[in-house]
């Protein structure tokens, strides 16, 4: 085998401005990036002008590659070149599988490196001014995934829905109806929520109410793109918040 090196790398939320120094610095110097559906495809073009690019993304129906043959097309690819990049949306780490990918390749002796990204999770919310923690408010914040492998709720949903956590929710559109109604056992029907989608990347958007009224929020879903669900008081921090609650409480009143 070639003195070759495997280097995960955390592609960040969307904006390509989000990715990490290092994080460049491998793309510039890899001779080959496997690359996933969620990358900005943008960042491939701080690659040099040989470098071979795969598209091995699984999103949504479209599933070119699975787990096991991502596996190994990057060992084999250990074979060929010195620098193999894996790049990955947000940070590999946070429902990456991410260490499934480095615990295969390690398992054949191949070099590994990781490079952290900054995962949508943080950074999603964030762009959109809305904090996961405020002194006061809450001490802790969960991210969860909202697609279990069985397509149940997450057990975890209940224990964080019993805190004051700020919940945040990946890959969890689909199963929205039963998110919300799970949290509605333990949280005020009056909390705060968001749906944000294509977070800090072009087209942008999000819906802002309380879950009580999550029904009429969630039609207008666009199902193609990715979102995050944030649930909490922390929500109410959204500069929009206040302004769209008003509303609400207008309509309702006048119909
Ligand atoms: C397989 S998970 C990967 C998460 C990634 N490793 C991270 O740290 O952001 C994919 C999910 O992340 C969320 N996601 C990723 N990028 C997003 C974005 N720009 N806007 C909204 N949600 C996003 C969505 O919930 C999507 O279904």
């Amino acid at each position: 085998m070639k003195n070759s090196k495997v280097i995960l790398v955390g592609a960040g939320p969307g904006d390509k401005e989000l990715i990490t120094l290092k994080g460049i610095k491998a793309i510039k110097a890899a001779d080959i990036i496997f690359y996933d559906a969620l990358v900005n495809p943008e960042l491939l073009e701080f690659a040099r002008k040989n470098t071979e690019l795969i598209y091995v993304g699984k999103r949504r129906n479209e599933k070119r590659f699975s787990q096991d043959e991502i596996h190994e097309l990057l060992a084999s690819a250990a074979y060929k070149y010195d620098v193999i990049v894996r790049l990955k949306g947000g940070d590999p780490f946070v429902f990456g599988r991410g260490s499934e990918e480095l615990n295969y390749l390690e398992n054949k002796g191949i070099q590994t490196e990781i490079i952290p990204g900054i995962s949508s999770a943080l950074a999603v919310p964030a762009t959109q001014g809305i904090p996961l923690t405020k002194r006061g408010l809450n001490e802790s914040f969960y991210v969860i995934t909202g697609t279990t492998s069985d397509g149940s709720v997450s057990k975890d949903l209940k224990y964080g829905a019993m805190s004051n956590a700020t919940l945040v929710i990946l890959m969890g559109l689909k199963n929205i109806e039963p998110i919300i109604e799970e949290t509605l056992k333990y949280r005020d029907e009056s909390t705060p929520f968001a749906i944000i989608q294509n977070g800090t990347r072009e087209g942008e958007s999000i819906i802002l109410d309380i879950i009580q009224n999550y029904e009429t929020a969630t039609k207008m879903i666009d199902y193609s793109k990715p979102g995050i669900i944030v649930i909490g008081d922390t929500v109410a921090e959204h500069p929009a918040f206040f302004e769209e609650e008003i509303q609400r409480v207008l309509e309702s009143v006048l119909t």
